[in-house]
């Protein structure tokens, strides 16, 4: 979790704004507190951190103003201390001459502080941030030098993270990786490290991608890579990252996740077309066809995509496949898992650690991994056999939107493939989903009024509507922090509907086959005085049964669920706003959930 970015230039100069922006695009990643440190010439290290946003702290406390020859800013998401100034990243060792942040989680940290306390050094924080700095203290106060103490810092740090870190007097900045994202940049006399690329990309497209395992070691002139294990230094090749600037910015949108939203019919469209021309997808789909058991394996939004790729996979390939949460594919699979088997692991991340506990299991039982990822060189890309990217670029709004709707087309487009059907229809799904979201844009600002001071709603659906209506249900708490509960319509009857009043708003995603279903459902909700909202295609049984009927165009019930998609993900924004949140950085939440 959290986010880290370190600078080195050649000399001594304003480092403070190149911090904030660094910061600002790996906000993303937390917001509990934020900081900065830059160490200068003289020997000394400024550090400045709070509680907050980066807007807020940056300003509160002048990180604008910070000069030094290295700099540090960290974004913190909070798992081991609560959020406080104290507990806010960087952190000093004892006497103050090295800084240094982290993200992820050293998962010892509470053994640790322990034994540096014996030891006689001053721990200020329950921050697990400030034992990597400390583990490195340790072994810099035995006369070891900084590259040597890192490698003895990392046998002593157990867990997923990577950290940076500086020390007065000297002229780098040294990160090191071990579970958590880290890409080092080349600038012409300068050279940066980050948790991810888009604080980077707007200072350089020369890259390195850093592993496991790997000390990246930061001069004003260049990186140079060493293994943890042995200290050699690694020989890597410059990547040249050629994405546009624009596709990490919100490209004229107020939010990410409106921009994200509208993003919708281009990224599938690109990913239908990638798939198509792609070698990968027929031995992905030969391994999963001939798998004894599948299981379609995510958390979240991805176990949404599973639950719909579980039902595309049954009904145009004739192949069962379980969909499953990950942390319960270990309790209820593991035991039972073989090498016959095979795991398609799902996360926009592919960080997720819930998902890569998952793949631990399966690989100690020989069961086959496949990934669909979104993010290339993550470690659920890394730990697959074959994977499918799902070219969505960067998704920095916290709520996921693209991603589930290219997991969707991902699994859609396998399906077809493994059943032996034309996949040329494809190619309609695009247009079809710039026409619904243009369509229901003002149907849902219709809504908006009734819906915006409720705090309690149920979204149902059925078959292959069921996970779209989960997934609205996801994404309504999410942004709103209403409670919204999804469930299979069928379900309604056995026990929420007690909870119907007059004008209690339930949502119905109508899949054009379940239409004589549905108007069941929707009936036992309006006697009993509850508004029926329903997404679904024209009908005039769902016309004259509902109260509101958002209308979707007519694409069929295999496509029908990615359309009635948009329309949830669309109240929801709203529903945000209209409430007084961001629904870009929902409170207490973070994109990339590295931490059981
Ligand atoms: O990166 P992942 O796809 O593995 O993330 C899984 C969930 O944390 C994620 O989908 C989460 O549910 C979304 N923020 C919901 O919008």
């Amino acid at each position: 979790m959290c986010g880290i970015f370190g600078i080195v230039v050649e000399q001594e100069q304003p480092l403070g704004e190149t911090l904030i922006e660094a910061g600002r695009r790996l906000s993303y990643r937390g917001y509990d507190s934020v900081g900065c440190a830059t160490l200068r010439d003289d020997g000394t290290i400024d550090l400045r951190k709070d509680v907050g946003k980066i807007e807020k702290v940056a300003e509160r406390l002048a990180f604008a103003e910070m000069v030094g020859q290295r700099g540090i800013v960290q974004l913190r998401w909070a798992t081991f201390g609560a959020p406080s100034q104290t507990n806010a990243q960087p952190h000093l060792d004892s006497d103050g001459d090295l800084v240094g942040a982290h993200n992820g989680n050293v998962v010892n940290n509470v053994e640790l502080r322990e034994q540096f306390i014996a030891e006689g050094m001053t721990v200020r924080s329950t921050n697990d941030g400030e034992s990597c700095v400390h583990a490195v203290e340790r072994y810099v106060d035995r006369g070891h030098d900084m590259i040597e103490a890192i490698r003895r810092a990392y046998q002593d740090l157990e867990g997923d993270y990577a950290f940076v870190i500086g020390r007065a007097g000297d002229d780098r900045l040294y990160a090191i990786k071990k579970g958590s994202g880290l890409v080092a940049g080349l600038l012409d006399g300068a050279a940066c490290v980050s948790s991810d690329l888009p604080s980077i990309l707007p200072l350089t497209r020369r890259i390195l991608r850093v592993r496991d395992g790997e000390i990246v070691i930061l001069r004003a002139g260049g990186v140079e890579l060493r293994r943890v294990e042995d200290g050699n230094i690694i020989e890597r090749e410059v990547e040249e990252i050629t994405d546009s600037m624009e596709s990490v910015e919100k490209g004229g949108y107020p939010h990410f996740m409106l921009k994200e939203i509208h993003e919708q019919p281009q990224v599938a469209g690109e990913l239908i077309r990638l798939l198509e021309a792609a070698s990968y997808v027929s031995p992905m789909v030969e391994r999963m066809a001939t798998a004894r058991h599948l299981y379609l394996v995510g958390c979240g939004t991805s176990y949404h995509a599973c639950l719909l790729g579980a039902i595309y996979l049954a009904r145009l390939a004739g192949r069962p496949a379980i969909p499953v949460l990950a942390p319960q594919f270990i309790a209820q699979y593991g035991p039972a898992l073989g090498p016959e088997d095979v795991g398609v692991f799902v996360s926009q991340s592919g960080e997720t650690k819930d998902v890569l506990n998952g793949i631990r299991v399966a690989r100690e039982r020989g069961t086959g991994i496949l990934g669909l990822v979104n993010v290339l060189g993550s470690t659920l890309m890394n730990e697959s056999e074959r994977y499918l990217p799902l070219a969505c670029g960067y998704e920095i709004s916290v709520p996921a939107t693209k991603t589930f709707t290219n997991q969707a087309v991902a699994f859609l487009f396998l399906a077809l493939r493994m059943g032996g059907h034309p996949t040329a229809d494809l190619a309609h799904l695009p247009d079809l989903l710039e026409e619904t979201l243009a369509a229901v844009e003002p149907q849902v600002a219709a809504l908006e009024p009734a819906l915006v001071r409720q705090d309690d709603l149920y979204c149902l659906g059925y078959g292959l509507t069921y996970p779209i209506a989960l997934e609205g249900a996801l994404k309504l708490k999410e942004v709103t922090y209403a409670h919204c509960e999804g469930m299979l319509s069928t379900e309604f009857k056995h026990g929420p509907l007690s909870a119907v009043y007059d004008g209690y708003p339930v949502i119905f995603v109508a899949g054009p086959e379940d239409v004589p279903l549905l108007i069941s459902g929707i009936n036992e909700t309006t006697c009993r005085g509850g508004r029926a909202i329903v997404i679904g295609e024209e009908d005039p049984r769902l016309r004259t049964n509902a109260h509101d009927l958002i209308v979707l165009p007519q694409a069929g019930p295999l496509l029908n669920p990615l359309l009635a998609t948009l329309p949830l993900q669309l109240l929801s924004y709203r529903l945000s706003l209209a409430r007084g949140y961001d629904p870009d950085f929902p409170r207490n939440l973070s994109k990339t959930l590295t931490v059981d």
